[in-house]
């Protein structure tokens, strides 16, 4: 298991669409593992394998507690197959966004149906921040940040921070 990088905005790659996975090899659980790894080390509870440059349809999500046992959950090719019409509210953050954090509303439950690590056909119901957690991922897998969902003024007062962040970071370098 290796700890990868995080791709970070503005690099492209985050807007891309992620294929599909057709079969499921030591390749996609090695990547399965550093996904976690990475995840954990960040540390963060949703990772989409594109956050790590990898344009397939994976994530993984863990809600424990950092005292609590690890309870991960792998995802392949997830699929969103309803959604509650009552919406909860969180303040979100992403690791592909550094230190921004905005509210944003999704579907409270939702039922999601994917395959799991070892292959198996799952379906489950998730409610309240594991909702929250499994919509925010597949937006990844369509290349949506939750930063969309901002007003372009709120959106922008975002990038622009971003791109600040950037500079002083490069100014640093130098
Ligand atoms: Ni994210």
């Amino acid at each position: 298991m290796t700890v990868r990088k995080i791709l970070t905005l503005p690099d492209p790659v985050l807007r891309k669409k992620s294929d599909k996975i057709n079969k499921i090899d030591s390749n996609i659980k090695s990547l399965m593992d550093d996904m976690l790894e990475t995840m954990y080390a960040a540390p963060g509870i949703g990772l989409a394998a594109i956050q790590i440059g990898v344009p397939k349809r994976v994530v993984v999500i863990d809600l424990s507690k950092e005292t609590e046992k690890k309870t991960p959950i792998y995802f392949i090719n997830p699929e969103i197959t309803w959604k509650s019409n009552s919406n909860s509210s969180y303040e979100e953050g992403c690791l592909s966004i550094p230190n921004q954090f905005a509210k944003i509303e999704r579907a409270e439950q939702c039922k999601v149906r994917y395959l799991d690590y070892n292959g198996n056909k799952k379906e489950i119901k998730a409610e309240g921040l594991l909702s929250t957690c499994i919509q925010h991922e597949i937006d990844h897998l369509n290349g949506i940040l939750f930063i969309d969902y901002l007003s372009k003024l709120k959106k922008d007062i975002i990038l622009k921070k971003i791109s600040k962040n950037n500079k002083e970071l490069e100014r640093v370098i130098v």
